[in-house]
């Protein structure tokens, strides 16, 4: 891992690289050739690591098995290069990951990737931003520490123990392009933090990387929202390699994640490229959403 983000901050600064590839993906995406890129480095990176026996990446359509000769007892799911749309203007991506060990018997299958988050024995996400942070959770209350990297050592150093989200925030993070496709309930709470009852309005701010918009609330508090709409019930955003990585972090930092009806982290999968709505940050602010959404 440490590797791939020292790679990728390097790959950055080649202007050759930035572009598409020509490809989509399995969600019928467009392909950037950075995507391919980091695809390809955490790929290698992680069947040479000699830990892994199963990858799920977004861009894979099909788990991947690891040769028997490099296995090791860890499932990876990630997400190489988020928030690709923002590439080529220059504003932040990250790379996400969840990981699972093995607990099934036998040679590896899609079943040991299909568990719920709260399963995961650790998450993690890099962003790549005005600076290369790491950002690393291995659950059960070790709680959630940053590690920035300094180019002129070449390593991560713990910038930021214990992460903690605040209990409540003042933004609101949101596609509002979308709000004519939004549930009554959502549009209330949304209009409520604009113009509150009672109190002062809410910021808003919206990076569309999903790394920068929950780190983010991770460090002001607030609430991140990519929700339900008409035309898309499950929302966009994946649950194993962008979902619950995330609401691993998140939780684990004191704040909440839920898809609007339970916690993220309790969804049990039926298809490794599946999507759900999310709504995560600060605690109060969760649960305030829910009421709305209730
Ligand atoms: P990607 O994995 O193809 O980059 O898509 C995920 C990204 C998230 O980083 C971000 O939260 C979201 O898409 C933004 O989508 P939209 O432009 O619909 O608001
Ligand atoms: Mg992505």
């Amino acid at each position: 891992m440490h590797l791939n983000v020292n790679r990728l901050e390097f790959c950055f600064n080649c202007q050759a690289r930035h572009g598409i590839s020509g490809d989509t993906n399995v969600q019928g995406e467009e392909v950037k050739k950075l995507d391919v890129l980091s695809n390809d480095l955490f790929i290698n990176m992680l069947k040479s690591s000699f830990t892994t026996c199963l990858l799920v990446s977004e861009e894979n359509p099909t788990v991947m098995h690891v040769d028997t000769e490099r296995r090791g007892k860890y499932v990876v799911c990630f997400d190489p290069l988020d928030g690709s749309s923002n590439i080529d203007c220059l504003v932040s991506v990250g790379s996400i990951f969840s990981i699972y060990k093995k607990s099934s018997d036998g040679e590896p299958s899609e079943k040991d990737a299909l568990r719920p988050g709260r399963e995961l024995v650790a998450a993690g996400y890099a962003l790549y931003g005005s600076a290369t942070m790491m950002v690393l959770s291995l659950g059960h209350g070790r709680g959630v520490n940053g590690f920035m990297y300094d180019p002129s050592i070449g390593e991560f150093i713990l910038t930021d123990p214990n992460m903690r989200v605040p209990e409540k925030g003042k933004i609101y993070s949101i596609n509002e392009g979308y709000a004519s496709e939004w549930s009554p309930g959502l549009k209330k709470y949304i209009e409520e933090k604009k113009n509150p009852s009672k109190g002062k309005a809410y910021g808003a701010r919206y990076v569309g990387s999903m790394v920068a918009d929950v780190h983010r609330t991770i460090k002001y508090g607030g609430i991140f929202m990519y929700p339900a709409t008409k035309s898309a019930p499950k929302g966009k955003l994946r649950l194993l390699y962008e979902c619950n990585p995330m609401a691993f972090i998140v939780t684990e930092a004191g704040g909440a994640a839920s898809n609007g009806s339970k916690p993220i982290l309790d969804i049990e999968p039926a298809s490794i490229h599946e999507r759900a709505p999310c709504y995560l940050g600060s605690k109060q602010d969760v649960q305030e959403l829910l009421s709305f959404l209730k």
